[in-house]
């Protein structure tokens, strides 16, 4: 069985991050979404894995996941010049993945399970055209959701409906066979202009294949907004932080919790309440970090607090009293201005959201 990791896509929702890099590398927990991604599908034992990729991202992927051997995987990268949908990437992929069964993995996706079972359950139904996961979700309308009927069977797909069908909603990982194509040949792009995953799916069932489908109880975050972004940082650091000490901590400096500090890392009289990473190179000066705080590799923080927050490669927070909720790109730099004390002084991208306190 072969991988598919859908790593292309425009990532609108998580803009400014997106304007100058992959949201499928956005750091989680110091480590970029798309390396669980390749985990759980190594994990499986899937290591010849297709990763699609934009004209705009597609080098910093290439860069960020080199050949595979990092991860014990093959990787071919495939070019999808615009963002036509789920199915058209399928389609692209035809020649790579030939007649081979297959799982189709969204490359922002994050689920607290592995897949292993359901890909041997698929390998093994033969009769089974195609296989898919849910979730149970509060709030279905902002997803795929599936449409049983009376004996428990899944007998269609909606994608984003007004009014769902049930509460399940397709988890951004799908297994198919060779007939998905088939399927995607008889449909036409949906009203957003997309060739839609769930009509290839639907379709398949029209044509009289059988879909059969898993559902987690895990956990399920879609990374594509700064909100779900930090929730699947807490999420993560919570389940599956290690701490460990490879940098320097002075004894000056109180460490509590979960605490993972990198090599080259200081941390210098300061308190650091876990969970929290601190990446390598990092500097943490007379501050307070923590907890549900991820800090990238090069940051400095200096006489400040930061508190349930990313904060990515390169950036620096001096003398700033507390910033809470953020989420900060790279080569960001957070401190006091010469401007007089109710003024601001900025300098800010396209699409940033600037919060300051009321009072
Ligand atoms: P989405 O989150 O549905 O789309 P997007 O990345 O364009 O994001 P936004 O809605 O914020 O603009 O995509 C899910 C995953 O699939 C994501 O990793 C991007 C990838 N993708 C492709 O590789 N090709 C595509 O044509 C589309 C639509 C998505």
């Amino acid at each position: 069985m072969k991988g598919l990791v859908l790593a292309g896509g425009a990532g609108t929702r998580l803009r400014p991050l997106t304007y100058t890099g992959a949201k499928q590398l956005v750091p989680v927990a110091n480590r970029p979404v798309l390396y669980y991604v390749i985990d759980n599908l190594v994990d499986a034992g899937i290591t010849d894995i297709g990763i699609v990729i934009s004209p705009e991202t597609g080098a910093e992927i290439r860069e960020a996941l080199g050949n595979g051997s990092l991860f014990g995987a093959k990787f071919t990268f495939i070019s999808q010049e615009k963002p036509k949908g789920l199915a058209h990437a399928v389609m692209i992929a035809r020649a790579y993945l030939g007649n081979d069964d297959f799982v189709m993995y969204l490359g922002d996706n994050l689920i607290g399970s592995k897949i292993r079972s359901a890909v041997s359950d698929f390998a093994s139904k033969r009769d089974v055209s195609a296989f898919l996961m849910l979730k149970e979700v509060p709030n279905p309308v902002a997803f795929g959701v599936a449409e049983f009927n009376d004996r428990g069977d899944l007998i269609g797909l909606a994608e984003k409906p007004a009014v769902p069908k049930s509460n399940f909603a397709l988890v951004g990982i799908y297994m198919f066979r060779s007939s998905i194509f088939d399927a995607i040949g008889r449909i036409a792009p949906s009203a957003r202009g997309e060739l839609e995953i769930t009509d290839a799916i639907t379709k398949v069932i029209e044509l009289g294949g059988r879909v059969d489908c898993a559902r987690i109880d895990s956990w399920w975050l879609d990374t594509g907004k700064k909100d779900d972004l930090l929730l699947a940082n807490d999420t993560l650091m919570d389940d599956w932080l290690v701490a460990e000490n490879r940098g320097t901590v002075d004894q000056a400096s109180k460490i509590s919790g979960r605490v993972r500090i990198e090599e080259g890392a200081r941390v210098c009289g300061s308190t650091v309440r876990g969970p929290v990473v601190i990446g390598k190179n990092a500097r943490i000066i007379d501050s307070h970090i923590g907890p549900f705080t991820a800090i990238g590799d090069e940051v400095t923080v200096e006489r400040s607090s930061v508190e349930h927050s990313v904060i990515m490669t390169a950036s620096s927070i001096v003398d700033i009293a507390r910033v809470e909720d953020s989420l900060i790109g790279k080569r960001v730099c957070v401190r006091p201005g010469a401007a007089r004390r109710t003024s601001l002084s900025l300098m800010v991208g396209d699409d940033c959201i600037i919060e300051l306190s009321s009072d």
